[in-house]
């Protein structure tokens, strides 16, 4: 073999084992930027993590429910504070960087319209012109490289972890009496929805948009996404396969939120782990290299009662829905990994008493299911708190996962509930360049 022919094989070959496994796609939620306190993120900040990324997800846009076009949900900062356009000029000094705008994301919360998603599938064509012009003007106006849909259809019902003595029984009495049924024209608005992104995909072509999807949690592929129609549409799918319990949904019993693999030890419902959510898209023919696993950086938090042991060993019964909210993160039963980590033991907690107290840390040995920090109930003074979350480590193993199996990469959930502030171990973005360094 002649010298050069040589060198061009081994360059393809480097290529191809490079190709797989090398999307860090960055959620940024832009709303951080108005927390109080640590949780607040603002560009600098942004622009650290930026450096590891090859998109950056901005969120969110939403849809007008009067007339179904698509808007910033933030318009203050946005637009008018310049926030799209200074995220989307990072370009110029990363220009490695992709930036797409998201829609939905479990952020579009409108009470007066609450089926407007459904309501624009289902509506005539103008409906949808609507939203694809004005996601259009968006994503060209401000500069970004295309649009993401993170869709939000209907999500699953809350489920037990696993059923008790007699479920067989249970799930045929459900079948009859429709109680696992959320959308009873789910097939229709699957269609819908291909025909929507088609149309979507349709306006973006001739600037050489990227289009991407994101699948929301608990929202079931199997109903809504017609997967082998979507592969020639879609240039990535981001799978949120995480928050498969959460204290919200599940008050009463605390599992992993976010496991590779269903943990063997006892039967729990089979599709509650991120293997079988990306096998599914797998084995409905969509390839590998365009799905992105999604990692959450936030752990959920659990209330413990008396009832529920000393232990921590999932499934933990007896919860009591979400704990407090964290000082930056701000929402009931959500923490940040920075919150989450000076929970655990430090030498500045470690003597402290009651609910200042450190959380003993579980770690997975196995790397399938995620790490869990908790502290018992104790007395009466002492509140008890479960949370199930990924830390840098198990992070990593979750981008050692998606390497293994050839997936595109990883998106991470978001890049404010990270470490971004160094808090932890004075190591800016943890989880982001655990994952980063895996890939
Ligand atoms: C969707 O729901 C059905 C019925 O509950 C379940 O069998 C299926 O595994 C789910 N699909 C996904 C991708 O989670």
């Amino acid at each position: 073999m002649k010298p050069w022919i040589w060198f061009t094989f081994v360059a393809c070959l480097f290529a191809a084992s490079t190709e797989a496994a090398s999307n860090l796609v960055c959620y940024y939620d832009s709303s951080s930027y108005t927390r109080e306190g640590l949780g607040k993120l603002l560009n600098p900040d942004l622009e650290i993590g930026v450096q590891f990324c090859t998109h950056l997800v901005y969120g969110y846009a939403g849809i007008r429910g009067e007339n179904y076009q698509a808007y910033s949900l933030n318009e203050n900062l946005d637009i008018y504070k310049h926030q799209f356009s200074e995220v989307t000029a990072l370009k110029r000094k990363y220009q490695h960087l992709k930036v797409l705008l998201s829609v939905g994301g479990d952020h579009d919360i409108d009470v007066e319209h609450p089926n407007k998603y459904i309501e624009l599938l289902e509506g005539e064509k103008v409906r949808q012109t609507a939203f694809i012009r004005s996601a259009y003007d968006l994503v060209k106006n401000y500069g970004f490289d295309g649009l993401d849909l993170a869709y939000q259809f209907p999500k699953n019902k809350p489920r037990k972890v696993h059923g008790e003595l007699g479920s067989a029984w249970k799930s045929i009495k459900k079948l009859f009496t429709g109680d696992f049924i959320v959308d009873p024209n789910a097939a229709l608005h699957k269609e819908q929805f291909t025909a929507f992104v088609r149309d979507v995909k349709d306006s973006l072509r001739a600037d050489g948009f990227l289009l991407s999807l994101t699948v929301l949690p608990n929202v079931n592929s199997t109903w809504y996404f017609d997967i082998p129609a979507l592969n020639g549409l879609v240039d990535f799918v981001n799978l949120a396969a995480f928050d498969f319990l959460t204290p919200a949904r599940n008050p009463d019993e605390a599992d992993y939120t976010a496991p590779i693999y269903n943990p063997t030890s006892k039967d729990r419902l089979g599709h509650y782990n991120a293997d079988f959510q990306v096998n599914y898209w797998v084995k409905q023919g969509f390839p590998s290299s365009k799905i992105n696993l999604g990692v959450a950086t936030y752990g959920n938090a659990w209330k413990l009662s008396h009832d529920s042991g000393l232990e921590g060993v999932p499934v933990v019964p007896h919860t009591e829905g979400p704990a407090p909210e964290g000082t930056q993160s701000q929402k009931p039963g959500l923490l940040s990994y920075a919150e989450i980590c000076g929970k655990l033991s430090n030498p500045h907690n470690q003597f402290l008493k009651g609910n200042d107290s450190p959380l003993r840390r579980i770690t997975d040995p196995t790397k399938r299911y995620g790490t869990i920090a908790y502290r018992p109930v104790d007395g009466q003074i002492t509140e008890g708190i479960w949370v199930s979350y990924d830390d840098p480590d198990t992070a990593s193993n979750k981008a050692a996962y998606a390497r293994s199996i050839n997936l595109g990469g990883v998106a991470l959930f978001d890049l404010s509930y990270d470490d971004f502030r160094g808090q932890c171990t004075n190591d800016r973005y943890p989880i982001l360049r655990a994952v980063k360094y895996r890939l």
